[in-house]
């Protein structure tokens, strides 16, 4: 049986009883009032008997017996002295009581709505939040967490338990301050996946008041994972204006217990719009900051008029997914952009730019032209409301699933404008025909063709629109800029 279901049972039992004995009372009260009577009669009786067959000392015999016997349990258990005692014997029970359950419960299947991960807590829910688990809390009895998670490769044996602060188990740990708690079903390397478990903390911190947790705790399956990818970690640490400490567990036997835990597990779960893009309007801000990026000038003066600078930006890749001809793809661009007063193309490998190389550049990007690739995560340090072109190899529109829009996703969820993507479908790329379950292996790595004529009109039409929508905002002066990196 699984524990929702003895939780579950729990309770059910639980109202029955409630139930039985509010109904139950009028009912049986006459009969129990009738037995009580007799059997107090019957006792006495007894009594009477046992009385009458002895001597009027051995009578005060009994009382005193009781007597003393109460009064020495008395003195035992709550004279002054010794209560100190008992508390303690009482403190050292619950410290015993802690029950520990594994992080990855194997009874579930992970699905969306629900996790195997730390199964027997119910979430928080709050509107347009990402449900949470808070320690210590009113759900936890004021208890708090303790984490026993060594384990990288089986979240079975990985253990979570409750307890109280001043009974904590035997050996553990007491950690202080505020502890990110992540679980993922995806991965912490993957950077579409890291972000997506990343944001809900990112909002977590924006709402209260940017505390900034003492360390981070992060678990895939349960399994403990000690390590993010390279980009998001930079990411993080400009955004918290700290180091990430991730916890390994080597201290002591580690068993340890935190102060405060908050425990995210559903990725973005039920994160609404506005919220995702304030968390990201948040890091992207911080990063900013923290890279000291300058802001560029948005307005050039030509001839006394003021025109809109628009900035378009080819983030180029090395190996799998580059264009097959870099060249010719800079080309094409170029002379759109060259047609379009104010249009200044840069065009770079995303490989050869440091973490703030990447922020400064996008903050000045108004255009990204991308394959699709990891690099195109910088879109999120774009200005809000900017724009992102996305290419592909051939094989993918027909193979690469729902995950190939992972990046129409980011664009949504951080405010840019996804301006489509363009499917190469030339490619010379074979797929054994003895192996078309698994041809996708063939094109994931492929390298990107052109298509001239596609690629001028695309880029004429998002270089105008941009343009457009620039001169429509009339100071032209970044709308989303003021205030978002402010918490609360
Ligand atoms: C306290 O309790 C212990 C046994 O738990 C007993 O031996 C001792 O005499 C008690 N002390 C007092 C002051 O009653
Ligand atoms: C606590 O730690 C000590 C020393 O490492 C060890 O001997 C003892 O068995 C541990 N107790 C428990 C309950 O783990
Ligand atoms: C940003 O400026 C501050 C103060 O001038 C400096 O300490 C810091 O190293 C700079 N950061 C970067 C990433 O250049
Ligand atoms: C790229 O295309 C240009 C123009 O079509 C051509 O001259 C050049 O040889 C090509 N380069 C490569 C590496 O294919
Ligand atoms: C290139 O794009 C144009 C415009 O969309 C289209 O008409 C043409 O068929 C494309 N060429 C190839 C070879 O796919």
């Amino acid at each position: 049986m699984n524990e929702i279901a003895v939780v579950e049972m729990e309770r059910q039992e639980k109202t029955n009883d409630v139930h039985s004995k509010s109904k139950g009372f009028d009912i049986y009260s006459n009969t129990t009032i009738i037995i009580f009577l007799a059997l107090s009669l019957v006792t006495l009786l007894i009594l009477f008997d046992f009385q009458a067959l002895h001597t009027p000392t051995s009578s005060t015999s009994l009382k005193s017996w009781t007597f003393q016997k109460w009064e020495k349990l008395c003195k035992t258990n709550y004279d002054s002295g010794n209560y100190s005692s008992k508390l303690n014997e009482m403190t050292s029970k619950l410290r015993d009581s802690v029950t520990f359950l594994p992080l990855k419960d194997w009874r579930f299947k992970p699905r969306e709505g629900h996790t195997w991960f730390m199964s027997t807590i119910e979430d928080t829910i709050e509107d347009d939040e990402v449900e949470y688990l808070y320690f210590p809390s009113e759900v936890s009895k004021r208890r708090i967490l303790c984490l026993s998670a060594r384990d990288r490769r089986d979240g079975g044996n990985n253990f979570y338990g409750l307890a109280w602060p001043e009974s904590l188990p035997t050996n553990a740990t007491f950690m202080e301050g505020l502890t990110y708690v992540s679980d993922t079903y995806y991965d912490y390397n993957n950077l579409f996946h890291a972000v997506t478990a990343m944001l809900p903390f990112v909002g977590w911190y924006k709402r209260k008041g940017c505390e900034k947790p003492s360390r981070w705790v992060l678990f895939h399956w349960g399994e403990l994972r000690t390590g993010m990818v390279t980009w998001l970690q930079k990411l993080m640490e400009a955004t918290y204006e700290d180091d990430l400490k991730l916890e390994t567990f080597e201290r002591g036997n580690g068993l340890l217990c935190f102060e405060k835990a908050v425990v995210m597990r559903h990725n973005m779960g039920r994160m609404g719009q506005e919220k995702k893009r304030e968390a990201y309007d948040l890091m992207r801000c911080k990063a900013r900051a923290f890279c000291n990026v300058s802001q560029p000038e948005k307005v050039l003066n030509i001839n006394g008029n003021r025109i809109p600078v628009i900035r378009l930006t080819l983030l180029m890749r090395k190996g799998p997914r580059s264009f097959k001809n870099e060249s010719v793809v800079i080309q094409i661009f170029q002379r759109e952009c060259e047609k379009v007063e104010g249009c200044k193309l840069t065009a770079v490998h995303s490989e050869d730019l440091s973490f703030c190389d990447q922020v400064s550049l996008m903050s000045s990007t108004d255009i990204v032209a991308s394959p699709h690739g990891a690099q195109l995560t910088n879109q999120v340090l774009m200005d809000r409301g900017s724009s992102v072109m996305e290419f592909f190899p051939r094989g993918w529109k027909e193979l690469a699933g729902v995950g190939q829009f992972a990046h129409h996703w980011v664009a949504s969820a951080s405010g840019m404008r996804h301006e489509g993507a363009w499917w190469d479908q030339q490619g010379d790329n074979i797929c054994p025909p003895a192996e078309s379950d698994r041809c996708f292996k063939y094109f994931k790595g492929a390298q990107v063709g052109h298509n001239e004529t596609y690629f001028a009109e695309w880029s004429r039409r998002v270089i105008n629109q941009v343009k457009t929508d620039k001169l429509d905002q009339g100071s032209i002066e970044s709308p989303i800029n003021s205030n978002i990196c402010s918490c609360g």
